[in-house]
Parts: C-alpha cells; sequence; structure tokens
C-alpha cells in the first residue's frame, strides 16, 4: 500500500474509534481514540499512548487531546488507571464478558506498561508545543514517582505487577504456572483471574499490601523494558530542571536490575521474576525480547537475542514474524485462540518496539523485513488486533487501533 492510502486507511479507523464528550460522572471532556468500537469501546493506558504516537503522523492537535484526555483520568497520589469508563452506559455489557479490578465504578485500579511519557515526549519533538510539555510535566512525575513508590517493594528498580493484565500481556504462558492455570483457554484464565480477584477484594486500593501478600508479584521484563524507555524520555523532557537528574538515575537502576536480575545467561534470555522470592519464570515469549528497546544494551547480550532467538525460524521468525510466543514453544497456539491471547500471533505494537529498537542496534535489514511484514498483514488483512505469524490472517477485533502504529514504522 502507498503511504498516502495507508494514512487514508488509517484515519479512518482512527476516527471512526474516536469518542468525543463530556463525562456525566465527572464533567470532564474526553476526546480519545478507543482500541475498537466492538469489545474495547473506552481508554486503555497504552493503547491510547500508541493512538497517540500514530496520530502524529496524521493530526498532532488529535495526539495531544488524546494524551490530555489520559491525563485527566491520573488520581491525586499519581496513578493512572488501564481503563478509563468515560462512557458509562456501556458498561455493563463490557463487564458482562471482562472482569476488571476496580475500587471506583468509573475506571480500573490496574496498571498498564508506562509508555506515556515516551508519547508524550514524541508530540512535543514533533510540535515543539512548550505550554503542553509543562502541562504534561506534573503529571508525568507524579506517575513515575507512584510506580517507583507503589510497585517497587524491595527498591531494586524492577516494579511488579499484580495481575497479567497490567502487563498487557494477559494470557501469556508465562504466567501458566504463577496463576495456577488449570484449563489451558480463556474461561481457564478468567477462572484463575477471579480467585486472585477474590483474594485481593479486601486489599483492593492498597497495591503495596497486594503486594506483601505475594499472589501474583512479578517483576515483568516487558513492563520493566518500557518502564526505562519511559524514565528516560521523562527526564528528557525535563531538561535542565533538577528533577531529570532522578528519572536517569531510575533509568539506570532498572536497566542494571534487568541485567543482574532477569537476564538468564545460560537460556539466553530474559526472564519475569516471580514473588517476593524473585524465582525466574523461564518461559520464552515476546516479553524475553524486549529489553532490546534499551539504547544501552550491552552488545553481547543484543547479538545473543537477535541471533538465538530473533532470527531462528524455529523460534521468532516466522513468515509473518515476530508471533507473541516463539514456534518452539509447545505452548504457540498461532491461529484464533478465542479470546486467549498473547500465545502466538503477531502484534503490530511489539512490531512497533522491536523495529525501533533492532534499527538502533544495527540491524536494518531485520528491521525493514518486520516492517514490511506487518505492512503486508495489514494489507492482506486490514488493521486487526493480532495476526497469523504464518499465513497474516487477521484475528481478533477489527478496526483496531494501536495497528496503525504501521505510520510509525
Ligand atoms: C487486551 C490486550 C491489552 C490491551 C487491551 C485493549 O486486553 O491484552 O494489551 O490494552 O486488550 O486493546
Amino acid at each position: 500500500m502507498e503511504r498516502q492510502a495507508l494514512e487514508a486507511a488509517a484515519r479512518k479507523i482512527l476516527l471512526s474509534n474516536q469518542r468525543r464528550g463530556v463525562a456525566d460522572w465527572n464533567g470532564k471532556e474526553y476526546n480519545f481514540v478507543c482500541p475498537s468500537l466492538v469489545g474495547y469501546p473506552f481508554q486503555w493506558f497504552w493503547d491510547s499512548c500508541f493512538h497517540a504516537i500514530a496520530l502524529i503522523h496524521l493530526d498532532p492537535e488529535q495526539a495531544k487531546a488524546e494524551m490530555r484526555t489520559l491525563m485527566s483520568a491520573a488520581l491525586p497520589d499519581g496513578f493512572i488507571p488501564h481503563i478509563i469508563f468515560w462512557e458509562m452506559g456501556k458498561q455493563p455489557e463490557f463487564l458482562r464478558h471482562n472482569i476488571v479490578g476496580q475500587i471506583s465504578p468509573y475506571y480500573s485500579s490496574t496498571m498498564q506498561p508506562p509508555i506515556i511519557a515516551y508519547a508524550v515526549e514524541r508530540i512535543y519533538r514533533a510540535t515543539g508545543d512548550e505550554a503542553f510539555r509543562a502541562s504534561a510535566l506534573p503529571v508525568l512525575t507524579a506517575y513515575y514517582r507512584w510506580l517507583r513508590r507503589v510497585r517497587d517493594p524491595d527498591g531494586d528498580g524492577l516494579i511488579a505487577v499484580i495481575q497479567p493484565e497490567e502487563a498487557g500481556t494477559d494470557c501469556s504462558p508465562k504466567y501458566d504456572d504463577v496463576l495456577g492455570l488449570e484449563e489451558l483457554s480463556n474461561l481457564g484464565f478468567i477462572t484463575a483471574l477471579k480467585k486472585i480477584y477474590a483474594a485481593y477484594a479486601p486489599l483492593r486500593g492498597d497495591d503495596r499490601r497486594i503486594l506483601d501478600a505475594d499472589i501474583f508479584h512479578l517483576e515483568d521484563v516487558l513492563v520493566n523494558s518500557v518502564y526505562a524507555m519511559g524514565l528516560r524520555s521523562l527526564a528528557r523532557l525535563l531538561g535542565t530542571s533538577p528533577d531529570a537528574a532522578e528519572f536517569s538515575r531510575e533509568a539506570d537502576k532498572t536497566r542494571d536490575a534487568l541485567l543482574s536480575k532477569c537476564w538468564d545467561e545460560e537460556a539466553g534470555a530474559f526472564f519475569d521474576l516471580s514473588g517476593v522470592a524473585e524465582a525466574p519464570v523461564k518461559v520464552v515469549t515476546i516479553s524475553s525480547l524486549m529489553p532490546l528497546v534499551l539504547e544501552d544494551l550491552p552488545r553481547p547480550i543484543v547479538e545473543r537475542l537477535v541471533g538465538q532467538w530473533v532470527t531462528a525460524p524455529r523460534h521468532f521468525w516466522t513468515p509473518y514474524p515476530l508471533p507473541s510466543v516463539p514456534a518452539s514453544s509447545p505452548k504457540f497456539l498461532p491461529g484464533n485462540p478465542r479470546g486467549f491471547i498473547w500465545r502466538g500471533p503477531t502484534w503490530i505494537n511489539t512490531n512497533w518496539f522491536l523495529s525501533h529498537a533492532l534499527w538502533r542496534h544495527g540491524y536494518p535489514d531485520l528491521a525493514d523485513t518486520i516492517v514490511a511484514k506487518s505492512h503486508e498483514c495489514i494489507e492482506k488483512s486490514g488493521f486487526r488486533e493480532y495476526y497469523h505469524p504464518y499465513t497474516a490472517e487477521g484475528l481478533g477485533a477489527r478496526n483496531f487501533g494501536w495497528s496503525t502504529l504501521i505510520l510509525d514504522m
């Protein structure tokens, strides 16, 4: 597809998924793009950041509106929820099919991978809008401080998630054992999740107590790679402000902890750490490659990840790379797993992260191939939630917002 046609198609999706109005529960104006009108009619944290990044190429004012709406949902303690139910009328139908951790009816009490400072930085760089930067900084500093204060109880620089949806890779097989998944299906996942939610019920709203309870306490590699990336952006956005050093230091600390605690030299992959005891979860998924987003990842590790995993046809180098789970995994499900997501198909957001990362690490050909194949998926099957890694068949939600990230690849 020519660039112009691609932009027109992306614009159509983003415009039709755009939601604007005034929320009747808080009187605030909202203006954002929902992931998909069918199934995902609200604002999701990391989706929103991806939409804003795509919108930079089409309508930078709308990109700012998207981020302003997300930031307007920040709570006084700094936390920003992963779902904001701006249009409450649509909630009952949604909750019939999904479970959400909530202490308020209007938003979730769940986090998502903290990419927000990077999205804001990109908008700022594209527009030079100082007022936008200035209004974002207090929200961003409060948010990243919240993450450190609440989600890093052992102070090692790695933040922890308390349930799998917080990492954005909901049903990834890397959580199976921690969840005690008995039935390998979406229903099995929901059943396991319900048990966790029930245990959390008396503790909801106090994430530190939830982490202490050590039920699902995961220092997740994808989340922490994105965290480090966000911290770097925030430090740059802060420029000469004295706060900049605080966030640079934190980014270094997170990178160092990923290297010293999550890197497994024998396996040649990064693994999540489970529980207060930090037991490595030795399951390779797309998350194991995510530290590639760190520009200062040591060269031998970059080469190992690329040589051993990314370019190996039996692992991630499928005809339409990069699958969310390597083809070699006994749990690899390349086709439509009926809601049992992140267990094989290829997603555009992880391809966006990793194609940029491979470019920066000096692999332009690999990056270009990932971009060309992502392009082919979209051309063949439209903007879908995810794609079959062998056939490019479109799967999951239709007219899916973040697949427009192709504009930024
Ligand atoms: C699914 C994905 C999550 C995403 C959400 C909305 O739950 O796993 O990453 O944010 O859908 O698109």
